[in-house]
């Protein structure tokens, strides 16, 4: 299946199929210099999948993490295309998750004023979001994301098969970002993953939320109004995150459920538990082994999430879903946002 992102001369296609990797030379325009971009957590058949039907090319395999996503790496990207004398004819792609992605694109955007970048994502959360939308950047100073850019890929492959290798724990967290879509955009979704699970209805997830995010990023490029919607579990999801360590995924996943109504919580809860993501944080901390940061979790919490979306005049701007398949946006001011936090924590 071809699913097209419409953006006037930035657009592309995100290309979905079961052993698309292994036809990424019909795919790509693989007939010049490559650079291609993976980490260590990557099995490392995916990236000499494309090296090895490219007609010149280089590996760069950084260190699996987010900690790779810095100044010294992104140079270290552009000081192996200058000694290797890329042009801005020749590309980068990256092959992995959305470490790989954030930062390979960004360099992509950076080197020559910006040269082609394909995305080629192995993990189920890259695959249904990261991967497109043309978010690229790097993180300074502990802040996530600081230093960026919004370059958009020339195309996507998603190749449903290399999900066969992510661990369970890397596919619930994919899993999360997917009902995130369904029950914001998507009421027929959301249903059918609540009647089978992701697992089950594999196919219809991550086309459902490929179009959904494509469709979203039409109307919205850069994140001026209604792309801010798939932040939704992200407010109190990334102070989650920054204060307790556990994955991306599994913050969003309980940072969603204080954001939604007594209804809609219930069957959201339901859908999180059967996809084997935490829904509180005392339980996910016993479950991971992560000890609790002292005694005031929600406060903590309510903290970094104001710092992270930056509070404008004592507030924040959070997603809330009262319906599957709609939303709202809601401020918050601290007060509303660490009794939000504490139904986490509790
Ligand atoms: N991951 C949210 C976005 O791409 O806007």
């Amino acid at each position: 299946m071809i699913i097209p992102v419409n953006l006037d001369k930035n657009g592309y296609d995100i290309i979905f199929e079961r052993g698309a990797l292994q036809k990424v030379s019909d795919l790509l325009n693989l007939d010049r210099k490559v650079l291609i971009v993976t980490d260590d957590g990557v099995p490392p058949e995916y990236a000499e999948e494309v090296r090895s039907v490219s007609s010149d090319a280089y590996l760069t395999v950084m260190p699996a993490g987010e900690e790779s996503k810095s100044f010294k790496n992104l140079e270290k990207i552009c000081h192996t295309m200058l000694q290797n004398s890329f042009t801005r004819n020749d590309c980068v792609i990256a092959v992995g998750g959305g470490v790989v992605g954030d930062l390979a694109g960004f360099a992509a955007s950076c080197y020559m004023r910006g040269i082609d970048f394909y995305n080629v994502p192995t993990t189920l959360l890259s695959q249904v979001d990261s991967s497109v939308g043309g978010k690229t950047a790097i993180d300074l100073d502990g802040i996530k994301n600081i230093v960026g850019s919004f370059y958009q890929p020339k195309k996507v492959i998603i190749d449903p098969k290399v999900l066969d290798t992510l661990s369970k724990r890397n596919f619930a967290c994919g899993a999360a970002e997917i009902i995130k879509m369904a029950v914001c955009f998507d009421r027929k979704l959301f249903e059918l993953i609540e009647e089978k699970g992701v697992k089950n209805c594999l196919e219809e997830a991550i086309t459902g939320a490929l179009k959904i995010k494509a469709a979203v990023v039409e109307k919205d490029e850069k994140e001026g109004g209604l792309r801010r919607a798939l932040n939704f579990g992200h407010t109190i999801g990334h102070g989650i995150e920054s204060v307790t360590g556990l994955f991306h995924g599994e913050c969003v996943a309980m940072g969603m459920l204080p954001m939604c109504s007594e209804k809609v919580r219930k069957r959201l809860s339901d859908v999180l538990k059967r996809e084997d993501l935490p829904v509180d944080l005392s339980s996910a901390l016993r479950r991971y082994g992560v000890k609790p940061a002292g005694s005031n979790m929600a406060e903590k919490i309510a903290e970094a999430s104001s710092h992270d979306k930056k509070m404008i005049n004592g507030t924040i701007t959070a997603v809330r879903v009262e319906e599957p398949g709609s939303f709202r946006m809601e401020k918050m001011n601290r007060e509303k946002l660490e009794k939000a936090c504490m139904e986490v924590v509790s």
